[in-house]
């Protein structure tokens, strides 16, 4: 480009999505006939379920459905979203609260967008979702994190948030159960983290985007039911793309105070005007629908979930607590850098050239925790077939053993 065609230095800040880049990376080399075992992608391999394939089949067919939809969604599926909350969540919203976007991740930007003025602070408990420093940047926000490892149970520390707290704290992310850790914060934790909030007037922004997804007995604790006084100044984002296996029909949800919620379909109306009308209709055959096909994919997560963690912690070089949420295991790798590895003797020195070189040399795909504001980790999705699973970790632990 010549020197006059620069870029907003808006856009310059923000880092590329690094889960989307191994997945896009691992996907391009098995098209090219690469035999990769992909740990990457946050989808899980399941179908979507029968029933609301035929409710978007029959949309499909219905011309009303060919027309735009009122800007924040569906009155039906917000009147949905609404009882759906009520029945999982325990509390009550008005379909009015509720705004439809394309997907949870629309819900996160405009989130923001409609929230922050330059130089606001949001404290990110970390290690966290790729996406949310960037969409905070994107508005003009200065990301705040703060870090909680393994030996805590990647569970924040309400003095850490407060040592970490300023004038310009504006909002606060909670994700329970956790991306990129599958951590489950405590009922006390989450209250603990309600309380101060209130107390300091800072937005909550609770993404409770794998709601279902708990082993071990875990139980997600939504914010908005446990302490009801800060639901004045609290954010939930969802979707449908983990509980009803739909990543790719890119729908998810804001749930927010009156003039938030009519701030972000502002918003929307001039980005996006609405979610797809026939994927609209999918959703609300998803949600209130049963929740039978999400227990089923927890089965199948959960044993996966045993069978990843043994194999990890099998390695030498390698811990990895076991997680009681979201179909992640988070993986202590510090143990395998500066050493050489794999045939070539592959020396490496952070996790990212580590999952680099396991791509690379062994075509297993898990993404550096670098992208998740936790370098020394590898996050390895285990939303992929038994069998596919226990090849990758096969080869995981010969490429680190040799
Ligand atoms: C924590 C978290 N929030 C939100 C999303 C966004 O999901 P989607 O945009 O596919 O609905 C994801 C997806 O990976 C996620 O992990």
């Amino acid at each position: 480009m010549a020197d006059w065609q620069t870029l907003s230095d808006r856009i310059n800040n923000v880092a590329p999505s690094a889960t989307l880049a191994v997945d896009a990376k691992a996907k391009a080399m098995k098209a090219a006939g690469v035999d990769v075992i992909g740990f990457g992608a946050g989808e899980p391999n399941f179908p979507t379920p029968d029933y609301v394939v035929d409710a978007a089949a029959a949309a499909c067919r219905d011309p009303k459905n060919y027309k735009y939809t009122p800007t924040p969604g569906l009155p039906e599926l917000r009147e949905a979203i609404a009882a759906k909350t009520l029945r999982d969540s325990g509390y009550e919203v008005s379909a009015d609260q509720v705004v439809v976007t394309n997907g949870g991740k629309q819900a996160v930007y405009s989130t923001f967008q409609v929230l922050l003025n330059d130089g606001d602070e949001v404290i990110i408990p970390t290690p966290y979702w790729t996406s949310y420093p960037e969409a905070v940047k994107l508005a003009g926000g200065v990301p705040v994190t703060v870090f909680a490892g393994g030996d805590r149970g990647f569970e924040p520390d309400l003095d850490a948030l407060e040592a970490a707290r300023t004038e310009r704290t504006k909002a606060i992310i909670v994700n329970s159960p956790n991306n990129p850790t599958g951590a489950v914060w405590s009922a006390e934790t989450i209250s603990a983290i309600a309380k101060w909030a209130v107390e300091h007037h800072i937005w909550i922004i609770s993404d409770e985007i794998y709601e279902h997804l708990n082993y071990d007995g875990a139980k997600t604790t939504f914010i908005g039911a446990a302490v009801p006084e800060c639901r004045d100044q609290l954010i939930v984002l969802n979707g449908v793309a983990k509980t009803y296996a739909m990543p790719g029909w890119r729908v998810g949800w804001l749930i927010a105070p009156l003039p938030v919620a009519k701030a972000a379909s502002k918003l929307q109306g001039h980005m996006t005007s609405n979610v797809a009308n026939v994927s609209q209709r999918a959703a609300i055959a998803a949600v209130s629908g049963p929740l039978d096909a999400v227990y089923a994919m927890r089965e199948a997560f959960d044993a996966r979930r045993k069978a990843i963690v043994a194999a990890l912690n099998d390695i030498d070089g390698v811990t990895c607590p076991t997680p009681t949420g979201a179909f992640y295991a988070f993986a202590d790798v510090t143990g395998l850098l500066n050493r050489p590895l794999g045939d070539k003797g592959t020396v490496c020195t952070s996790s990212s050239e580590l999952a680099a070189a396991l791509l690379d040399e062994a075509h297993v795909a898990a993404v550096p925790g670098e992208a998740f504001g936790a370098p020394g980790y590898l996050r390895f999705s285990y939303a992929l077939a038994d069998d596919q699973l226990a090849e990758g970790m096969k080869r995981f632990k010969q490429w680190a053993s040799r």
